[in-house]
């Protein structure tokens, strides 16, 4: 039986749907057992938990043979990032108490990066799962396709989107969460020893302004991509209530100089299958 958590999301869902499709048996980890009853209606058996409690999470991690750990989210931590403290503490309890045979962790493209910034929460939690004595992979994917959900009310409404990516001809690892989720399914199937990192992104590389043509051809309007200046990003960011805007930026300055890139570069990472067309077209149908 494979466990998953963030089910109801994007790339847990999207994993599940993977192992169904097999007729692998599925565990639902939700934290609101009426948001997991589509799940229960496929078959999957159904446990509640939250992500920082770690005794849910040992029952909901007991019997499985692999566990799909995703951790939700937070844009805006707090600058000790404790609340990633706390979650890798209550996840490495739970893993340890409940002994499942193996664990792929949805971590990030720069995990590995020394400089402070939003994905040291990731690096934090890996850190700490890696101390686990069973075999744990740390899938790290680049940038998500899917977060030009962002960008489409502004694309199709003004044709004007607002790029924090920049320059806007710089190409960025990015890759589709279907991509995400199917490797995720295949990993947690395979066995393996000890610990592992797998790097994942699309075919080739997209640039914000590959973006722009291609909403541009999707939706039949011309679309182009504006950088938003640096010196406003602090002021912008706290005016839409962030309280602790610094890890996001040096989250995007570490895209826009480099230095949140896979450890094995361009060359050591494997590539997905769906492209940046197909992608932004199922926001589209779907927004
Ligand atoms: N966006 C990117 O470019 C990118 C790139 C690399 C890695 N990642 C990582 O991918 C992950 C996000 O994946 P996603 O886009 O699939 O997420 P998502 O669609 O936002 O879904 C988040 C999931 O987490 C669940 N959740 C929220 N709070 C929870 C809690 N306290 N306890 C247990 N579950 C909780 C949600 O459940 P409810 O339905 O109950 O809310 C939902 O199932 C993050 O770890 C992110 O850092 C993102």
């Amino acid at each position: 039986m494979f466990a998953i958590t963030g089910i109801t999301g994007k790339v847990g869902g999207e994993v599940a749907r993977n192992l169904l499709a097999g007729n692998q048996p599925v565990r639902a980890v939700v934290r609101d057992l009426r948001k997991g009853e589509p799940w229960a209606q496929l078959g999957c058996d159904l446990v509640r938990a939250d992500i920082n409690d770690a005794g849910a999470l040992t029952s909901a991690f007991k019997g499985a043979e692999s566990v799909f750990v995703l951790v939700p989210p937070n844009f805006d931590p707090s600058p000790d990032f404790h609340e990633a403290r706390a979650t890798a503490t209550a996840l490495k309890s739970a893993i340890e108490a409940a002994r499942p045979g193996r664990v792929v962790y949805l971590s990030t493209i720069g995990a590995q990066a020394t400089q402070s910034n939003l994905l040291t929460q990731h690096t934090i939690i890996e850190q700490v799962l890696g101390e686990l004595s069973m075999p744990i992979t740390f899938l790290r994917p680049g940038w998500f396709m899917e977060n030009c959900s962002w960008d489409i009310a502004s694309a199709t409404n003004d044709g004007v989107i607002s790029s924090f990516l920049q320059p806007i001809d710089k190409p960025v690892p990015m890759v589709a969460t279907a991509d995400v989720a199917r490797v995720a399914a295949e990993l947690l199937q395979e066995t393996w020893n000890d610990r592992r990192v797998v790097e994942l992104e699309g075919l080739h590389r997209v640039t914000p302004h590959e973006i722009a043509t291609t909403f541009a051809d999707l939706l039949g309007r011309p679309v182009r991509m504006e950088p938003v200046p640096r010196e406003t990003w602090e002021s912008l960011f706290k005016s839409q209530g962030m309280k602790n805007p610094i890890p996001r930026i040096k989250m995007l300055d570490g895209f826009n100089e480099g230095w949140i890139e896979f450890e094995g570069a361009e060359a050591g990472s494997r590539k997905g299958k769906v492209g940046l067309q197909a992608v932004l077209q199922t926001l589209i149908e779907l927004r």
